[in-house]
């Protein structure tokens, strides 16, 4: 690619841009600085789900904690309950700690530099030369989902994904420009989502069309190529709904789950270890003894590593009976971080 391809390719993006880009709450208005806290409360946000999904987080994130001083200060629970649905609760807690590293460490300002933010927690690379290059404007290059999409497009990268990264990047960096490089990231994302689309790419109206080398093969939609994932293996577990009268209402037992690991230190239903083996004895991590009945079907949830089928049962033990956990109002669960998979357990319990 010679350099005048590069610089065209940047006048022609960021001219789309300012046409047609996406107005997204964690956003500046055109010509403005982005606030660092908002860039990097939404950016560690969309490493989980959709931005559609992550609107209404980002908002209720914001409207509670304004600041990134307000987020650290903030009780770590409540953080994981706001963040309940989001998944990876790991990155909820580091969410919280890194906040906590900003105010201490760096008197509540996010530091400019990519290498300084890059050692703060939940902080990777992609993290770090987003709120660079979108905060403060810095020349660094920033390649998620959408922007490897594009790129293996725009130069007809064959090599299957993940092998292709390396390659990627280094178009990426060809491309990126000096100034401008933050509203340059967020077009390439923005042409991704909305018209260099995975299945139906809106080539016709592609402001780079003239230089896909992807387009001139006749091979976009083809792209970029993935290399076949393994399966995703299937765990079998049960989880108890134990209810009692309580002295203000009905109340139901939960457990917290161990810190480390998955879901860590979020509230659950009490269940037994998830395994590979559908014949393992649930029964014996009862929570107590009691009449238990069966809900009719499975709950089903999907985790990246896993496909988790959870049985579950009702069961109910007089005011006395000693179990572990923590009996909670049934009017109160709202109050508690619960991640999706047990909210569908809930429901299922409850009918
Ligand atoms: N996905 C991740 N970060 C984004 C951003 N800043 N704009 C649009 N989509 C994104």
């Amino acid at each position: 690619m010679i350099l005048n391809d590069a610089q065209r390719l940047q006048s022609d993006l960021l001219a789309w841009y300012d046409r047609h880009r996406r107005t997204l709450p964690w956003r500046a208005p055109p010509g403005e600085v982005a606030d660092p806290y908002a860039v990097w409360l939404s950016e560690i946000m969309l490493q989980q789900t959709t931005v559609a999904t992550v609107k209404g987080y980002f908002e209720r994130f914001l409207t509670r904690w304004p600041t990134v001083a307000d987020l650290a200060a903030a009780p770590l629970d409540d953080v994981l309950t706001e963040w309940a649905g989001l998944g990876y609760y790991a990155r909820a807690r580091n969410l919280h700690k890194c906040a906590n590293v900003v105010v201490e460490r760096h008197g509540g300002r996010f530091p400019a530099n990519e290498a300084v933010l890059l050692e703060l927690p939940g902080i990777g690379r992609y993290t770090a030369a987003a709120i660079a290059a979108i905060a403060f404007d810095q020349g660094a290059t920033v390649v998620d989902g959408n922007v490897e999409r594009v790129i293996s497009r725009l130069r007809a990268i064959e090599t299957p994904l993940p092998d292709s990264k390396p390659e990627i990047w280094r178009w990426a960096e060809a491309i990126t420009p000096a100034a401008r490089a933050g509203d340059f990231a967020q077009a390439m994302m923005d042409l991704g989502a909305t018209v260099c689309t995975p299945r139906t790419p809106l080539c016709m109206v592609c402001p780079w069309s003239w230089a896909c080398e992807a387009r001139a093969a006749g091979i976009a939609a083809d792209l970029p190529r993935k290399k076949a994932r393994k399966p995703r293996p299937t765990r079998y577990g049960m989880a108890f709904w134990l209810e009692r009268e309580g002295k203000a209402g009905r109340e139901v037992l939960l457990r917290r789950r161990p810190e480390e690991g998955l879901l860590g230190g979020m509230m659950e239903v009490p269940s037994s270890p998830w395994t590979e083996d559908p014949a393992a004895d649930g029964w014996s991590h009862a929570p107590a003894q009691a009449e238990w009945t069966a809900v009719d079907e499975p709950v089903v949830h999907v985790f990246t590593h896993f496909r988790l089928e959870l049985d579950v049962v009702r069961g109910e033990v007089s005011a006395g009976v000693v179990a572990e956990g923590v009996w909670v109002r049934l009017d109160r669960l709202a109050d508690y971080a619960l991640p999706t998979v047990m909210t569908k357990a809930i429901k299922a319990a409850r009918g």
